[in-house]
């Protein structure tokens, strides 16, 4: 088959990991593996480019994506939507592997349903892990340890001058990010969207953990408050209360912020998203030779969605599943929300917000 490979969207430590494991195996099993760049903008321009295996040498290490990544407004349109068609048919694609998040998977999905004789496949690749049905996304893991060390280095210098930092990170709507990283960091408060907390409450009870913690018999030496970008409340808005609240209560305590932003999404890819991501794209390719299309290779899909495969950690989801389920997660409906909201609010000693 005449294989492509794109990555789309927020581009995420691993997908370079995948590309390498798609196009060794790929080879390997007599396949033309093809390189499309810039994700969906590039599919519509036909910039696509034949992968060999000197091509994808030593790229496992390598943040980010070495086919470039795009997003492109105008192929989520109709008229997008037929350019593509007629891109991937003057290609001659008998299939096509999306590598992206939640966005790039929905695009997947709707090519996939115009054009049935194409082949279909999709991995999550999203620091956010925001995608329905997958476990753990590619980046997911990378992106946690750079926040706990961006974390760790944060408290350090605020331990040394008893002042309080929000740390704000990404994750867009999703606050998972902000919940495993404050929990490994050992915050004092992780605050997320998901729960819509109103801001005065916000402010009144980090004001209060403020209080408790710099005086009386408790004197700590810092306070860590993780928060996620998608909280609606500005950082320098909340910091600037915190300060204020400080000030009134005669805390001589110091409030600032630090704003990780895309520091999240670069770096070299822990061995955890290498591995998963070459396993993934593994079960995908075997998948594609089985006649399977329009899936999502998912890693531990939670409530074991979808189809088991060889790989027993990797199961293909039908992307219409994945679709319905993204958007739960997003609308806070998913029991995968519900739990992760029930396991933050059990950890000792955390204000979750
Ligand atoms: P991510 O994949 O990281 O979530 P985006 O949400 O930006 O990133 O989506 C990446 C690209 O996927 C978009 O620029 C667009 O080309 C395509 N896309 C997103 N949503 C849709 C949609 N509903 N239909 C078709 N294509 C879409
Ligand atoms: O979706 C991944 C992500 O990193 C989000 O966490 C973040 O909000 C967004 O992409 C940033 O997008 P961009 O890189 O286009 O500014």
């Amino acid at each position: 088959m005449r294989i492509a490979i794109l990555t789309s969207g927020g581009d995420a430590p691993g997908m370079n990991a995948a590309i390498r494991s798609l196009t060794k195996s790929g080879i390997a099993r007599g396949h033309t593996m093809l390189g499309i760049r810039r994700g969906y903008e590039g599919l519509l321009e036909q910039d696509v480019v034949t992968l060999a295996l000197e091509d994808v040498d030593g790229i496992s290490r390598r943040g980010g994506t070495m086919l470039g990544s795009a997003r492109c407004p105008h192929f989520a349109t109709e008229a997008g939507q037929n350019e593509a068609c007629a891109a991937v048919k003057a290609m001659k694609l008998d299939a096509l592997v999306v590598i992206g998040g939640n966005g790039s998977l929905t695009g997947a999905y709707e090519l996939g349903k115009r054009l049935p004789e194409l082949r279909v496949m999709g991995l999550p690749a999203s620091i956010d892990n925001d995608v329905g049905h997958s476990g753990l996304s590619i980046g997911v893991d990378t992106a946690v340890n750079t926040i706990v060390d961006a974390c760790d280095r944060i408290s350090d210098t605020a331990g040394s001058h008893r002042r309080a930092f929000i740390v704000e990170v990404m994750g867009r709507q999703c606050g998972y990010l902000a919940m495993r990283a404050g929990i490994a960091a050992e915050a004092d408060a992780i605050l997320y969207a998901e729960r819509h907390v109103d801001e005065a409450v916000l402010t009144d009870r980090l004001a209060l953990l403020l209080e408790q913690s710099f005086s009386g018999a408790r004197q700590k030496r810092h306070v860590l408050i993780v928060k996620a970008e998608g909280v609606a409340v500005p950082t320098a808005t909340l910091r600037a209360r915190l300060q204020a609240v400080s000030d009134e209560a005669g805390l001589k305590v110091n409030v600032r912020e630090t704003v990780l932003g895309h520091v999240v999404r670069g770096g070299s890819p822990s061995s955890t998203d290498r591995v998963i991501a070459q396993r993934l794209a593994l079960a995908a390719l075997l998948g594609l030779e089985d006649g399977a299309t329009g899936q999502m290779a998912a890693w531990h899909a939670p409530g074991n969605a979808g189809t088991a495969t060889r790989d027993s950690a990797v199961r293909l989801v039908p992307l219409a599943d994945v679709m319905h389920e993204t958007a739960c997660m997003l609308d806070g409906t998913s029991q995968v929300t519900r739990a992760r909201l029930a396991l933050i609010e059990q950890v000792e000693g955390i204000l979750a917000l």
